[in-house]
């Protein structure tokens, strides 16, 4: 982003690749990290008199136009913090959003609708991708493009790979910061290094356990997939959440972890509930003894202090996933835990995208407790894994 701003943007297009996946409730935005994550670029460019086109996604519709997954929303929400109105186009690359960036002034910012809305964006087809990538060149003649998606990075679509083929590519602040972050966790890394990880399916997570067990020092287990782990324990886990297709995974990794001598810490006990609901009766139970009929929701106090006292002395912490259903007051407990363990710490601490960012801002935390909260959940997390990210390599390879 330097680089093109010292070569000059002043009335020249500029085609920005956001991530403004937030959450919705209706059309009202419940955490809007995501857009003001985006804004620092965005406002550069504009301050720095270019023509700023924006292009992001929300949601996974199918591949049409679908007014559940519009971006107005957003559109709105980045108005109000940039301080000047980002009009939202009515298509991707048809005639509204044609006649809005035709027509931007230099410093303006347009929007243009959900990227999504047009099949070949995510199509598996790369023709496909490159045609849509051509189009959305040709709404910003002799522009350049910003990938600034961090959140997106690890996708391989038409607006963050194919797109950094058809304009010149640079990368935004925003991908730069969060790929300074990551190297922290991976080379170099301060000892101990713990992490945490949570959420509802390990088999979101598989790729990245293995890869973390080569690495970490200690991995805590909490949410919805410790009880997988409990059950490959072989620990009853009542009607708690269970992947018994990745059982013999799971058991793979608790011998590896052995074999390495990596700490692998899973919940002692747990809040057990009648049913998955915010109002469910419940009670703490030893995470080996879940009753037939309750299902756990939460890690228990006992957890929250083992965990807390794991997280003490660490150099480098990173979190993925809440510990509970922390969306429910009763059942929050256990995340807020974890965050207030990583606030107090003096460790570099990283909270990984997604729920847990999310987490952190709907309990209240302050953001500055911690040192970096990524915009990316998925891309963190295969960035971790050692995965190539397409996003980048797109820019790497421009380079
Ligand atoms: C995310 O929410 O992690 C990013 O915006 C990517 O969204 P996706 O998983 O639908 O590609």
């Amino acid at each position: 982003l330097d680089d093109l701003l010292g070569e000059g943007v002043q009335g020249r297009y500029v085609l920005v690749r956001s991530d403004l996946n937030v959450p919705l409730d209706s059309d009202r935005i419940t955490d809007d990290g995501r857009v003001r994550a985006a804004l620092p670029t965005i406002k550069k460019l504009a301050d720095a008199g270019a023509k700023v086109v924006v292009t992001a996604h929300l949601g996974r519709p199918k591949g049409e136009p679908d007014p559940k997954y519009t971006l107005a929303p957003v559109a709105k929400r980045l108005s109000e913090l940039l301080g000047a109105e980002v009009a939202l186009a009515g298509d991707l690359v048809g005639e509204s959003a044609k006649a809005l960036t035709g027509g931007l002034a230099d410093g303006g910012v347009v929007l243009l609708e959900n990227v999504r809305f047009d099949a070949r964006e995510t199509s598996k087809d790369a023709a496909d991708r490159s045609e849509l990538a051509a189009e959305l060149g040709a709404l910003v003649p002799g522009g350049a493009f910003v990938s600034d998606g961090f959140g997106v990075v690890h996708r391989k679509q038409a607006s963050v790979y194919e797109v950094a083929s058809v304009l010149p590519a640079y990368a935004g602040g925003l991908v730069l910061a969060e790929l300074d972050v990551l190297k922290k966790l991976t080379d170099d890394v301060r000892r101990p290094y713990v992490v945490v990880l949570g959420g509802a399916k390990v088999s979101d997570k598989l790729g990245v356990i293995a890869n973390l067990l080569t690495k970490v020092d200690r991995l805590l287990i909490g949410g919805g997939m410790a009880y997988t782990f409990l059950k490959a324990q072989g620990h009853e886990v009542g009607n708690s959440l269970l992947q018994a297709d990745q059982l013999d995974q799971v058991k793979g990794f608790l011998a590896e972890a052995e074999k390495r001598g990596v700490e692998l810490v899973l919940p002692v006990d747990v809040l057990a509930a009648t049913g998955f609901a915010a109002d469910a009766e419940h009670e703490v139970v030893a995470a080996t003894a879940i009753p037939a009929d309750r299902e756990g929701l939460d890690i228990g106090p006992e957890t929250r202090e083992l965990f807390a006292g794991k997280l003490a002395d660490a150099a480098t912490v990173f979190w993925n996933g809440p510990m509970g259903v922390f969306e429910f007051e009763a059942f929050s407990g256990g995340t807020r835990a974890v965050a207030e363990a990583l606030v107090k710490s003096d460790a570099f601490t990283v909270v990984g995208g997604g729920d847990s960012a999310a987490a952190v801002r709907q309990l209240g935390l302050p953001e500055d407790g911690f040192s970096h909260i990524s915009t990316g959940g998925g891309a963190s997390l295969e960035y971790l894994e050692g995965k190539e990210l397409p996003g980048v390599t797109a820019l790497e390879e421009k380079n």
